[in-house]
């Protein structure tokens, strides 16, 4: 029986890491699994854990409004110091590349315990552009023991950095085990189908099931101030400019975002301010929208799996796949390219055709189950 211990911390971290914690849970007999939350994010984590019904073992329950990377990083690795000595796992699993990601792992090693890196491999190479994710995936990638990558590219990537093969299994992305997995419970019960519906008819002042609309998102630290300032101001411009398309804008919690958004673009009769939606709202409103403005990773990567084009408001990104199928465009977090490529998408139907065939360079929904199989398999 091998002790598996989850660390999350973030909203993303919970929806990629939710279908993983129940695969474990089908096994019993070859694991004893144990999730504990940082809590770098509160709310919009437990929203995210509600939706899948994680149940939490430890939670250290540290996120202080307005943080910075200094108080997330030695809160995380402190608290994690005594996770470790009280609970032992035989293996910590860490997501992706936030702080709780980078302390956790870096608690793990000092601790002696083997780390498993779930979405490993991703990289831009500039430590800079996703700060400071970029730097934490690369750590990270430094103390893992087992590197679960999404694609044959992230693989790559791995290689490249000196990674031992044997180290290395290509999965998918759990996020599309995350996303078939909501879409089909949406799909196949019609009172949780008339609940969304509902909690969306509340929200949004419009018919969201026949008028088109765009869904935006963002929160990246590097647009932070003039970028927020740049995208904000598109939006504006591009609501005046097209009066029939709504803008649907769940916007995070950020204070670095909630400002900026709430001062240029309340008030605007076809931009829709809303607060973070739960993962399955969110899903149904990405397979309704028209196509995606946003800066999100995540979303890069479900938005491909539901034929809905993506504009990254990001220079560089780590997800070149589905760039590479054409499903996402880089206008980076610049008024000009976000308001003429939005314009195309909007006017020109060959080139909003061209991007919105379903291709999913992601994965078959069974990344979970390949992990387990590794997971299965450690002496
Ligand atoms: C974090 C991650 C980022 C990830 C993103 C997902 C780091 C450095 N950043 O960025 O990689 O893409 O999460 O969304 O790890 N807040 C709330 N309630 C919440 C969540 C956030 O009020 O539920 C507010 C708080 O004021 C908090 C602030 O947002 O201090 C920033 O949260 P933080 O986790 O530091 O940064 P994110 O921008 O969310
Ligand atoms: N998401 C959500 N509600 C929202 C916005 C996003 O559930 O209002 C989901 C989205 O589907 C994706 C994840 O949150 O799975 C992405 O999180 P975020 O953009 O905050 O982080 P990133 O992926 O950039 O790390």
């Amino acid at each position: 029986m091998k002790k598996i211990m989850l660390v999350l911390g973030t909203r993303p971290e919970a929806i990629k890491m939710a279908p993983l914690y129940h695969e474990l849970k089908l096994h019993p007999d070859l694991f004893e699994t144990q999730v504990c939350i940082t809590a770098q994010h509160r709310q919009m984590l437990d929203q995210a854990l509600k939706v899948f019904n994680v149940k939490v073992d430890v939670d250290l329950d540290l996120m202080k409004e307005g943080q910075d990377l200094f108080d997330i990083t030695s809160s995380v690795l402190l608290g994690m110091r005594e996770v470790l000595k009280s609970h032992q796992p035989d293996v910590l699993l860490v997501h992706g590349d936030t702080t709780t990601t980078l302390a956790a792992a870096i608690a793990g090693f000092y601790a002696g315990i083997p780390i498993g890196h779930i979405e490993a491999g991703l990289r831009t190479h500039d430590l800079y552009a996703p700060f400071p994710e970029e730097f934490n995936r690369q750590v990270v990638t430094k103390i893992t023991n087992l590197h679960f990558a999404p694609t044959a590219f992230s693989r790559q990537n791995l290689l490249n950095d000196g990674v031992p093969e044997t180290q290395i299994t290509v999965t998918g992305n759990t996020v599309i085990d995350a996303l078939f997995w909501v879409i089909n419970r949406i799909d196949s019960d019609a009172l949780r189908l008339r609940d969304v519906c509902k909690f969306l008819n509340e929200r949004l002042s419009f018919s969201w099931q026949q008028d088109r609309f765009i869904l935006i998102t963002g929160h990246r630290r590097e647009n932070f101030g003039d970028g927020f300032m740049q995208i904000c101001e598109a939006l504006k411009e591009l609501a005046v400019s097209y009066p029939d398309i709504h803008f649907v804008y769940p916007a995070h919690l950020n204070p670095n975002v909630q400002v900026p958004v709430n001062s240029i673009l309340m008030g605007l009769p076809n931009i829709h301010l809303i607060g973070p939606l739960s993962y399955e709202p969110f899903v149904y409103l990405l397979k309704h929208c028209y196509f995606v403005l946003t800066d999100s990773g995540g979303i890069q990567e479900e938005a491909p799996s539901l034929g809905r084009p993506v504009l990254v408001m990001r220079d560089v990104t780590e997800r070149p796949e589905a760039v590479e199928v054409g499903a996402v465009r880089l206008v980076g977090a610049n008024r000009e390219r976000i308001v003429s490529n939005v314009s195309e998408l909007i006017e020109n139907e060959a080139s909003y055709k061209k991007m919105s065939h379903v291709r999913n360079p992601y994965g078959d929904g069974k990344a979970c189950a390949r992990i387990i199989d590794v997971l299965g398999k450690i002496k």
